[in-house]
């Protein structure tokens, strides 16, 4: 359906027009004769109030306004995966300025895709049932019934090539396309909302060990500039168990963009042997596209999200930056003449938040599998102020928060993730998790190194003051404690070959030795070994554990822990 009516206001992004018959809210509309496309956000006595995504210079009153009658959605398919796009999800094939020539990769022929049918002609099947599978897709993909049809499979392909725009099946009088279409404002549709349960394994120690994020929940990263939020981000995208990973460039530089891609294609993918770019989409709505397109960028984000989980996968959506977003909205807000709340903006930000977070969750599919879309985003304060209303509003909404500390990283101890700071809602449940998957050391460990870090913090703030030698043997083991969690544990570089990302097992045996160290410490000074003569010990091995073991040489590990202890050992029969 198209109406016509004409522009009559253009204010940067926001246009209004008028005479055009009766308009639902949300529905898209092209504007003038380059045909920009934009979204009803409101109508007023008649005039109706746009929101435009691309550039509108040149667009005046009078110029042609046509309404299509639907909303801003998304195509989704097999087309997703190792893909690059805007922030409405068009292929950014003919690449920007930022991209240079050659940089995206290939792409997954098409012809390479087979549809192999799960379901026979006649049988009754409902919303999410799978009807086949597309074999070379990156993932299992799963061919299902759109969430809006059921019925009888009136039609059925059979086995072989199957393009993006083929249909694959008749359900109840209702065509189904390979490729389908989804308003990205508009959650798809679940059975059920499952409890937090296993972790999401991002590799980065801090966050697994400590401030774990479950599947299906959500966190976020405030720091200020230049605190290492894209780095973490990335290591999150490269080495977290997601399925698929879904990776938002909001507003942050493009170049940054073009790092991702390159990684993305160079690094192969340990589960497929692909390239992990396989297995990822990229939508770039950088600070060099419209602003108004970076709210579009992140519900398109979690659109295609929630397709990939209704295929039973595990995907987790990075958003760098989500503070971006935020100006998004205060900057439209503030043309359409709303009344601001705090700090310019609006006062719905809460509730955008609110609904942009819930989105993340771990379910049940319409189809009966389990899956979930996991949501991380970084958020950028401006001055590093924490009060600020993005920052303390998204913390009301998030699970888990990894909060970037600017001491550590001019201190270059990176991730700079604050121990006193972050937290974790989801610790109880993971460590449940845990137990019942085989490792129920997990909570004590966790409890252990939390509370020798926050217990050194305290110690050194009095030993500031007071001197170290004032203060009594064992404490001085805690503050030695700190500072071989610190160096030994929690640092770890995004750039190192061997420790980039480590394993659960890894971690726990790194863990387990620091841990066995420190009682050896302990036990010495209880003994009457001076304080002095074990601070001065050669700890390096195991400080330097985990950038000298392989990935998976936990042999390694286990020697240096033995080594050490032994050393330690004949320190105490020394004395
Ligand atoms: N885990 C890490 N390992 C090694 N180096 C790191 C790590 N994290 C951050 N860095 C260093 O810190 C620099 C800044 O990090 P990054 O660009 O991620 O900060 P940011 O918080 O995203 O900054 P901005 O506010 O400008 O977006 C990196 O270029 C890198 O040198
Ligand atoms: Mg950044």
């Amino acid at each position: 359906m198209t109406a016509g009516g004409q522009v009559h206001r253009v204010q940067g992004p926001l246009v209004e027009a008028a005479g055009l018959p009766e308009v639902a809210v949300s529905s898209l509309v092209r504007l003038g004769a380059r045909r920009v496309l934009g979204e009803i956000v409101g109508t007023r006595e008649g005039v109706v109030t746009v929101e435009a995504y691309e550039y509108t210079g040149g667009l005046r009153p009078g110029d042609p306004v046509a309404v299509l009658g639907v909303p801003l959605s998304a195509r989704l398919g097999p087309g997703l995966l190792g893909g690059v796009f805007d922030g409405l999800l068009r292929p950014l094939s003919d690449a920007p300025a930022w991209l240079e020539a050659g940089t995206v990769p290939d792409r997954l022929p098409p012809e390479r895709r087979a549809f192999v049918p799960g379901v026979r002609e006649g049988e009754v099947v409902g919303a999410g049932a799978e009807l086949g599978v597309l074999r070379g897709a990156g993932v299992v993909h799963r061919v299902l019934v759109p969430p809006t049809a059921e019925g009888r499979v009136e039609a059925l392909r059979g086995e072989g090539p199957c393009g993006d725009d083929d249909v694959v099946a008749v359900v109840g009088g209702v065509d189904v396309p390979l490729t389908t279409s989804w308003p990205v404002r508009r959650p798809r549709p679940v059975r059920e909302r499952l409890a937090a349960g296993p972790p999401m394994i991002t590799g980065q120690r801090v966050v697994d060990l400590l401030f774990p994020v479950a599947r299906g929940g959500s966190a976020c990263v405030p720091g200020g500039f230049g605190t290492g939020k894209t780095v973490l981000l990335q290591q999150l995208a490269k080495w977290c168990d997601a399925d698929v990973i879904v990776y938002v460039g909001c507003g942050e530089r493009g170049n940054e963009m073009a790092d991702v891609l390159q990684e993305f294609a160079a690094l192969s993918d340990p589960r497929t042997g692909g390239r992990l770019l396989d297995r990822t989409v990229v939508i770039a709505n950088t600070s060099n596209m419209p602003v108004t397109a970076r709210e579009s960028a992140v519900a398109s984000a979690l659109t295609v999200a929630e397709y990939y989980r209704d295929m039973g996968l595990h995907v987790v959506v990075i958003a760098d930056s989500t503070s971006r977003w935020a100006e998004a909205l205060r900057e439209f807000s503030s043309r359409t003449g709303d009344l601001p709340a705090e700090e310019g903006y609006p006062a719905s930000l809460s509730s955008a938040l609110a609904a942009l977070y819930e989105r993340a969750a771990r379910v049940v599919t319409m189809g009966g599998r389990e899956g979930s879309v996991t949501l991380v985003g970084a958020v950028s304060p401006p001055g590093g102020d924490l009060t600020e209303p993005v920052t303390t509003l998204t913390q009301r909404f998030v699970r888990a928060t990894w909060s970037l500390d600017r001491d550590l990283a001019y201190a270059r101890h990176y991730p700079a993730v604050s121990w006193g700071a972050s937290y974790s809602r989801d610790v109880d449940l993971v460590a449940a998790w845990y137990a019942d998957a085989g490792d129920p050391g997990w909570a004590a460990r966790r409890a252990a190194v939390a509370g020798l870090l926050a217990e050194a913090d305290r110690l050194a703030a009095l030993a500031e003051l007071l001197g170290v030698t004032s203060l009594p043997g064992h404490e001085r083991m805690v503050l030695l404690a700190g500072r071989l969690l610190r160096e030994g544990l929690l640092q770890q570089s995004a750039l190192s070959e061997r420790d980039a990302a480590s394993s659960p097992a890894r971690s726990a045996a790194l863990t387990g030795m620091m841990l066995d160290v420190v009682t050896a410490c302990q036990d010495l000074v209880a003994r009457g070994v001076p304080a002095t003569t074990i601070e001065e010990a050669d700890f390096s091995p195991v400080l330097r554990a985990r950038e000298d073991a392989g990935a998976d040489d936990l042999g390694e590990i286990e020697r240096r822990r033995r080594a050490v202890l032994g050393m330690l050992r004949s320190l105490g029969e020394a004395t």
